[in-house]
């Protein structure tokens, strides 16, 4: 059965490239290597045998995408990452988030809603519920105004999905809401490559362990936490590429209840920065550099997942621990530098 994959060279779509792949499934990427590498292919290839069919082009351009769908006409289901995700970029460049990740999410449908069927599951964030008020955070959660761009989009896409899917009942659509996924493949060969000074926690403190960033900056020791940093629920890639093979089989095989869903992808557990590192200290058997600053705008305190949707409906649970998530993102930073 052939699947498309936007974004499928990027961190969390090539992990799930390969576990569809484990799964026997025959993948298309589709990915414009704006942030990504084709060498990504081969890390791919390696580690299952197989070498997913690849088409480089940008997903803005419809005439290409129209194309594309006349090509594959036995595509049937969709897993769409391609997006842009900086929220700092997003706040100084919005129509260029807008136009990435809005409208190819459009032209995108336009083609599915020609299909007789059609699954398609979509990467959404739980950034949709800011600081919300109650933890663990359950999908009833109220969604909360977007601090930047970049959340705005991933609400407004929820959006667009949920009309669509209204009209449409030959769509079958679900929205992952992922918590901060970290880690690599635990044979190294695909994880993440943030291009530049990364942004999000983990790749920061494995660049600063290999010498690359000269100290971490701890955002804020003054939140009302336990130790006074912020908490977020960090859940490893591999689990959350599994958690994409299960929901999508669950479109495929008609098991949802409904042709929107939408489920938090977590691991219910919250960790403060502070036993990010005092974990990845233990992991990699060496002391990290940082400094305690002030807090970064727009974070929140503490965001953790309520999972008894995924874990009870798609009968999907994290595995990973903290230390196997962080020694994976660690044994990647090490191969990427050797
Ligand atoms: C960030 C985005 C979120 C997006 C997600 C995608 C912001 C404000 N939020 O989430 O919208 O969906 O990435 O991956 O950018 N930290 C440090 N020092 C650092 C980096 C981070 O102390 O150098 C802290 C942060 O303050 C935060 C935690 O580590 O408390 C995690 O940060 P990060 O990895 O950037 O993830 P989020 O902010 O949760």
């Amino acid at each position: 059965m052939k699947i498309l994959v936007t974004g499928g060279l990027g961190f969390i779509g090539s992990h799930t490239v390969v576990e569809l792949q484990n799964e026997g499934f025959e993948v298309v990427i589709i990915d414009n290597c704006s942030n990504s590498s084709k060498d990504v292919l081969k890390g791919i290839t390696s580690i299952t045998g197989k070498q997913p069919i690849f088409e480089e082009f940008d997903l803005r351009e419809k005439g290409e995408v129209q194309e594309f769908f006349k090509r594959h006409q036995d595509i049937e289901g969709i897993i769409h990452f391609a997006a842009s995700k900086a929220v700092g970029e997003s706040v100084e460049k919005p129509l260029l988030y807008y136009e990435n990740n809005i409208s190819t999410l459009v032209y995108l449908l336009q083609e599915l809603q020609k299909k007789k069927d059609s699954s398609f599951i979509f990467s959404s964030s739980c950034t949709v519920y800011g600081q919300a008020d109650e933890l663990p955070i359950t999908e009833t959660a109220p969604v909360k105004a977007a601090e930047s761009p970049y959340g705005n989009t991933k609400q407004m896409g929820e959006e667009i999905i949920r009309d669509t899917c209204k009209v449409k009942p030959n769509l079958k659509a679900i929205a992952l809401r992922y918590f901060n996924p970290i880690g690599a493949h635990p044979t190294a060969e695909i994880g993440e490559l943030p291009i530049g000074v990364p942004q999000n926690l983990v790749p920061f403190i494995t660049q600063t362990a290999i010498g690359l960033r000269e100290q971490l900056s701890v955002f804020g020791d003054d939140y009302p936490t336990n130790d006074g940093t912020a908490v977020r629920d960090y859940i490893h890639v591999v689990d959350l590429a599994k958690a994409h093979v299960v929901a999508l089989q669950r479109l495929l095989e008609n098991k949802n209840k409904s042709n929107y869903e939408v489920f938090n992808v977590g691991t219910g557990t919250g960790s403060s920065v502070l036993e990010i590192i005092h974990s990845f200290e233990k992991v990699s058997n060496q002391r990290l550099n940082y400094k305690i600053v002030g807090r970064r705008e727009g974070d929140i305190t503490a965001a953790y997942a309520d999972t008894t949707k995924a874990n009870q409906e798609l009968g999907w649970k994290a595995k990973s621990s903290l230390d196997e998530a962080l020694a994976s993102a660690w044994k990647w930073e090490q191969k990427v530098r050797s």
